[in-house]
């Protein structure tokens, strides 16, 4: 036998020399939900290890990531149903906590990069990415209007990244041509590019309170049964002035991420989502999983194939573990 692979696996030197893909705090965004509360914490029910935190609670927690090596943080406002309506209005009130908080945040870390969502269910009474008209369906070119102006409010604060999440046709253009008439020329955009309607937000929308009031949203995210589609999205995105690309979720939606990364050349993020990560954490407490092991697998298949750069709860966890 001339040939034995076994060789290169025979000590842990070796397999360290002959590792091919690699995992660090470099490249994790860590995504944070924030309270309107400055003081307060609730713990996400459904995602054991993961609270919403009021603003100078998160403070902390963005300096001990920060101290761990996590540069990235991707913030989501908590947004109570009283401030709510169909325009998600307060979404671009300068006043309202979340663009306030996120100002305090890049003054205290300027050296941090700090991601923000363009859509609008987190402000929306009813509970969708887009603006509803009255017969349920999400009008396209009214939200392109409302989601520019939140960029804009965002953008305004000092932040870094905007991650436009809503899969509406053409926002990216749109976003980049509001930014850049206004002097945010060097804000970046994260297009969520191949976006699917996907069951595995489940415990997002439970943390932000913001499931849809009716309906469902497979007008406007991705069937997840299509691959095609995604280079059809990625090519837009390209053109119309997008920073990076991004799959979500990541998990179910390798071969997604292994196309887009193979087709093109933009930095290509991969979300590794809200149940994604639940699914893990709840079977680790059930002591079915090794949390930490499985943790560092499913991290390492998404750059494996073909991801820059992961978006994930797991992220603190990550980094405490490869500290040791
Ligand atoms: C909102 C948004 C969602 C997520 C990120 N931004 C939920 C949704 O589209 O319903 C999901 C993130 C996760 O599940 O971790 N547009």
């Amino acid at each position: 036998m001339l040939a034995r692979p076994r060789r290169n696996r025979k000590s842990q030197a070796i397999r360290d020399l002959v590792q091919e893909t690699h995992v660090t705090t470099n490249d994790l965004i860590f995504p944070l939900f924030l309270l309107e509360t400055p003081k307060g914490k609730i713990e996400v029910s459904s995602m054991p290890g993961i609270n919403r935190l009021g603003l100078e609670l998160m403070l902390m927690e963005i300096e001990e990531c920060m101290n761990l090596g996590i540069k990235g943080f991707d913030i989501f406002p908590v947004v109570d149903e009283k401030h709510k309506d169909r325009m998600a209005t307060n979404a671009t009130v300068p006043d309202f906590f979340y663009l306030k908080a996120l100002r305090e945040i890049k003054k205290r870390f300027p050296e941090a990069c700090i991601m923000t969502d363009v859509a609008m269910d987190p402000y929306s009474s009813d509970g969708h990415d887009g603006i509803v008209d009255e017969n349920g369906r999400i009008l396209n070119d009214e939200t392109l209007e409302v989601l520019a102006d939140m960029a804009l409010a965002q953008a305004e604060t000092g932040i870094d990244i905007i991650g436009p999440s809503d899969m509406m046709d053409g926002r990216v253009g749109f976003i980049r041509e509001a930014l850049d008439n206004n002097g945010f020329e060097e804000v970046s955009i994260m297009s969520y590019t191949a976006k699917y309607a996907s069951a595995f937000y489940g415990p997002f929308r439970d943390a932000l309170d913001s499931a849809p009031k009716s309906g469902n949203k497979k007008t406007y995210q991705m069937d997840p049964a299509n691959q095609s589609e995604a280079i059809i999205e990625a090519d837009l995105d390209i053109h119309e002035g997008a920073d990076f690309l991004m799959v979500k979720p990541a998990l179910s939606y390798l071969d997604v991420i292994k196309l887009i990364k193979d087709s093109y050349s933009l930095p290509l993020a991969a979300y590794n989502v809200s149940g994604e990560y639940a699914m893990i954490a709840a079977a680790a407490e059930k002591g079915w999983l090794d949390k930490t092991a499985v943790m560092q697998e499913t991290l390492l298949s998404m750059k494996r194939a073909g991801a820059d750069i992961i978006l994930t709860y797991f992220a603190r966890e990550f980094a405490l573990n490869a500290r040791g």
